[in-house]
């Protein structure tokens, strides 16, 4: 493998998934989203999938069935291998499609962290609602301010971003029912900027001496640093299991 492959698969290798979220929190999410025998789960913007294969595998009769979209070939590989690990293989099938340009409903919708993919917070919103049948469950991931942004802040983070009663109130006024609100705790969002490091950590750590080492360093350190000291408790991540 050239320096170049190893580092790009050493970029998500520390992480479970691409979202600040653990075992416990995503269990909550996967029981509050009521998986029944039989749904059919749609995630929009998967990654590799994690939390959807989790979901089809919450029903025991083995009869659920899921699809993940996603642009990016390595994270789509990496949702097929894990598949085929869990014998999934024949339920859940990843596809490599713009999230905007999906247009089957489904009885439960995941989309966590990729609003953007749909054109940000309120244009998502609109346009999932499309997508979830009759008595289905939208699980909507979705990033918010915590605490007043400072400048920097924002431009880090980038624009459209609502404090979360707006987020709220936002979601009700596009015809949603809140059914579940709950957000990313603190130990989620540092072990979520630890493992998106994480990777990269390790590779600098074996090849220190590596040409592109230097520059790697200055662009980790810069992330970290930017995390702890301008949004660290600024930015949260909420995640609402939405009804209409
Ligand atoms: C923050 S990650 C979240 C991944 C996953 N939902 C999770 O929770 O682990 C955002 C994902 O959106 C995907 N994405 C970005 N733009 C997209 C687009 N236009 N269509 C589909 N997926 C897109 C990225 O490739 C990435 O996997």
């Amino acid at each position: 493998m050239s320096t170049v492959d190893d580092l790009t698969s050493a970029r998500y290798a520390g992480m479970r998934w691409n979202t600040p979220l653990s075992q416990t929190h995503a269990d909550l999410l996967l029981q509050r989203l009521g998986i029944t025998a039989g749904v059919r789960v749609v995630d929009l913007g998967c990654g590799w999938g994690e939390l959807l294969l989790q979901a089809v595998s919450a029903d025991a009769t083995g009869s659920a069935t899921g699809t993940g979209v996603d642009t990016d070939d390595a994270a789509l590989a990496r949702g097929r291998t894990l598949a085929a690990d869990r014998a999934l293989d024949q339920q859940v099938t990843f596809l490599k499609q713009e999230a905007s340009a999906w247009r089957e409903p489904a009885d439960r919708v995941l989309c966590i962290g990729a609003s953007h993919a749909l054109g940000g917070t309120s244009a998502a919103l609109e346009s999932l609602a499309t997508l979830v049948r009759p008595g289905g469950r939208l699980l909507f991931g979705d990033g918010f301010w915590e605490r007043p942004p400072t400048t920097e802040a924002t431009e880090i983070i980038g624009p459209g971003i609502m404090p979360f009663p707006d987020l709220i109130e936002h979601a009700r006024s596009l015809g949603w029912r809140v059914l579940h609100m709950s957000v990313a705790d603190q130990r989620e969002w540092d072990d979520f900027e630890s493992t998106w490091l994480a990777g990269r950590q390790a590779w600098l750590l074996r090849r220190p001496e590596d040409p592109q080492a230097a520059g790697l360093r200055d662009e980790l350190d810069v992330r970290l640093r930017e995390y702890v000291s301008v949004y660290r408790g600024v930015f949260g991540f909420a995640y609402l299991v939405l009804g209409r």
